[in-house]
């Protein structure tokens, strides 16, 4: 259902005053032909409100004549920046890079974090951005549930469909999600409120079974009969099941890339305001799936490139995977039980 501008905007200034935005800072929209209007419409309207000197960096698409999907996640790693040294010192520039392109997965992306610029994705339509502005208690809860997640050395997880796989952990930095941006040379994504990290390598070992009704992204599917993947040594060996199984091989072998494979971030959802089954109520190109990756008591797996963690794979393909009903323990402790939060406010034991 559509928004009205002041309610976007009302909304962009929760977030850039959450984001520390004030007079005199310069606040960079990146937009492409993808861009939603309104959303660009009411982020520069709610900017220039607060005293931000406010710029639009509009690039041009690139990938659309590989990738087989229209999702700006599935085709990761070159970006309209790539190359684009003028575009890149002007964001590098900016206190504030409002990302309403998808600038995800690039080297770029890593430059101008390192210099200190801050970014925040913004990429969902304005109705589920509306739903889920963030809020400091967002923070708080995923920063709490990070606490734990920090100090853990082993991630198990395991379902009655089957999964029974094991992550050793602590190679790679955390990926606290609440949707904005407070501090220089951080990057965030609104709509969010999540927690990821990355199994050191070549250390995730045994199997992940999807039951019918968990999602595949970018597909934006929920599967209709169980898939089996079998995980050695960091990597998926094996993909087994009916139709569902067969598509994602296929889509994953059309990268001829063997890192396709490896075992990407793993974590779990925290956000309330994020719903399972708002995926079937879109069109697939109206969402890259926002909800199903943050809803509360998920366990989130993907599949492929670990740069934006600080490492060297950088293959294009990135399957994000969210499951329900698992059970999430660290080191032993419970943060997710069949599904639900253990404990939401200090997310776990
Ligand atoms: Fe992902």
């Amino acid at each position: 259902m559509p928004v009205s501008d002041f309610e976007l905007v009302e909304a962009w200034g929760q977030v850039l005053a959450l984001s520390g935005v004030r007079a005199g800072q310069t606040v960079t929209v990146l937009t492409s032909s993808d861009t939603n209007a309104q959303t660009m419409r009411t982020a520069i309207l709610a900017a220039q409100a607060r005293g931000a000197i406010v710029n639009r960096l509009d690039l041009l698409p690139v990938n659309g004549g590989t990738s087989l999907s229209r999702d700006p996640l599935a085709f990761v790693g070159t970006t309209p920046l790539t190359g684009n040294r003028a575009a890149l010192e002007l964001l590098k520039a900016s206190d504030l890079v409002l990302d309403l392109m998808t600038l995800l997965f690039s080297a770029e992306q890593h430059e101008i974090l390192a210099a200190g610029g801050r970014i925040l994705l913004a990429v969902e339509p304005p109705e589920i951005l509306l739903r889920m502005v963030p809020t400091e208690a967002d923070r708080q809860k995923v920063l709490a549930a990070s606490k734990v997640l920090r100090a853990a050395r082993e991630m198990h997880v395991t379902s009655a469909a089957g999964t029974d796989v094991r992550f050793t952990l602590g190679d790679y930095p955390i990926l606290e999600e609440y949707g904005f941006c407070e501090r220089p040379g951080r990057w965030d994504h609104w709509p969010s409120g999540f927690l990821a990290t990355w199994s050191n390598e070549g250390t995730a070992q045994g199997r992940i079974v999807l039951d019918r009704g968990d999602i595949l992204l970018p597909q934006k599917s929920y599967v209709r009969d169980p898939v089996t993947f079998t995980i050695r040594d960091g990597y998926v060996t094996e993909i087994e099941g009916g139709l569902d199984a067969d598509l994602l091989k296929g889509y994953m072998e059309s990268f001829n890339d063997p890192e396709v494979y490896a075992i990407s971030h793993v974590g779990w959802g925290l956000q309330d305001r994020a719903h399972w089954s708002v995926l079937g109520l879109y069109d697939r190109e109206a969402t890259i799936g926002m909800d199903s990756r943050a809803c509360a008591g998920n366990f989130l797996w993907s599949t492929g490139p670990n740069n934006e963690a600080g490492g060297t794979r950088d293959t294009a393909c990135h399957i994000d995977i969210p499951m329900r009903n698992c059970t999430v323990m660290l080191d032993g402790n419970a943060v997710v039980r069949d599904g639900k939060l253990v404990n939401a406010t200090e997310g776990g034991q």
